[in-house]
């Protein structure tokens, strides 16, 4: 028995559909989309633009030529952290994130941009009180995980978007590990940037990604990437709107294509019927790994709004020794280490080894779950024995 438990890095198994899309568009359409105005090239704008329009409704955009197509999140948020924040202005993040958002900030910062980092509790849990004293006449952003790709626990950002707006602030949520799995509006959230994973719970392939702006707020990104979009080819100047504002040189239509199947999967099924299965699983495995003598958990407590991510340690065994044993003994495939995310780990105490994540997908059964629990209460009974 083989049991994916790594879908908070990529989900897997995709959709039915999704690879059939995309061996249709290579096999069918292939054109490059907005380019030559032949019927393939036609077809293959509209598998573009159906994908966009798709994304639009899931995040309650407006407009889905708001949304530019990027490889990943991390291109994403560097076109709105690298594009937006000058020397001199302050941004506010919390100590949870990803190198995804720490990295190119932590650039900013040498490049005289002012970072402050909102501390979270032990257990990762953000309270929004704790971010409005941090910000400052200079302060242009506020830049948050919309849950935690370590501990899984989902951030206030309804509350944090309110604070922002009022305090006439940008907010950029990065929602890696939400887009799909938890409703977005970014109306309601106040969201003026939202960058977003494809190939996570978007169901789409990897090298799929996206970024939602605000109307108005793309003259404010200066754009990191300049070049031929299919848009005013006169003009030596790069295009000032979106979507081409952000997306230079030919897309991924491909991938978009495989990204349409899977946002016509999650539309088809609901985003609020797959966090309900996916809740059951997590709830299913945070309470049977709580019952594992040696097995420490890590997050915010059951019954708290999260993800399905979990966190947590055997006692006596490193997380890069329980993952492989995981592995090559039973046939779980899980995340040990850091994630990516030194300064979550910071945070919640796991620094430097970090911890063995668990991430059940809507396509892991219950039985999936049970062979998990009795694999890692087998693992924790070993590490007891070796003392
Ligand atoms: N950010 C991804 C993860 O958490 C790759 O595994």
């Amino acid at each position: 028995m083989t049991v994916y438990l790594d879908n908070a890095a990529t989900s897997w198994p995709k959709p039915p559909g999704m690879m059939e899309s995309m061996a249709e568009f290579n096999g069918r359409t292939g054109a490059s989309p907005g380019r030559s105005g032949h019927r393939l090239s036609i077809e293959a704008g509209r598998t573009v633009e159906e994908a966009r329009a798709l994304t639009a409704e899931l995040i309650n955009a407006r407009d889905s030529l708001r949304i530019a197509f990027t490889k990943n999140a991390t291109e994403a948020l560097n076109i709105v952290l690298l594009g937006l924040l000058k020397p001199g202005d302050h941004v506010i993040t919390s100590d949870l994130e990803h190198n995804s958002v720490m990295r190119p900030l932590r650039l900013l910062e040498s490049r005289g941009i002012e970072v402050s980092i909102a501390p979270c509790s032990a257990k990762g849990e953000l309270d929004p009180e704790a971010v409005g004293p941090l910000i400052k006449k200079n302060t242009r952003l506020i830049v948050l995980a919309h849950a935690s790709n370590v501990t899984g626990g989902i951030l206030p950002v309804a509350e944090i978007g309110k604070l922002a707006r009022e305090r006439d602030v940008l907010f950029c949520v990065d929602a890696a590990q939400t887009a799909g799995a938890v409703p977005i509006d970014v109306e309601e959230m106040c969201i003026d940037f939202l960058a977003f994973s494809g190939h996570k719970s978007l169901y789409g392939p990897q090298g799929t990604g996206g970024l939602f702006v605000r109307e108005g707020l793309e003259h404010e990104l200066d754009f990191i990437m300049a070049g031929g979009t299919g848009s005013r080819s006169e003009e030596e100047l790069h295009p000032d709107f979106m979507p081409d504002r952000f997306e230079a040189g030919t897309p991924n239509a491909i991938g978009i294509a495989g990204l349409g199947a899977g946002l016509r999967f999650l539309r088809d099924t609901g985003v609020s019927i797959i966090r309900e299965k996916e809740s059951r699983l997590i709830g299913a495995l945070i309470e049977g790994l709580d019952e594992i003598e040696g097995v420490i958990l890590y997050g915010p407590p059951a019954g708290a709004e999260r993800v399905p991510v979990i966190s947590c340690n055997v006692k006596g065994m490193g997380p890069s020794e329980v993952s492989q044993s995981l592995d090559e003994e039973f046939g779980v495939m899980t995340r040990p280490g850091l994630h990516c995310a030194p300064a979550a780990h910071r945070t919640i105490g796991t620094l430097p080894e970090g911890t063995l994540r668990l991430s059940p997908g809507y396509f892991n059964t219950m039985e999936d779950i049970w062979h998990a629990l009795d694999a890692l209460e087998s693992i924790a009974l070993t590490a007891w024995r070796r003392g």
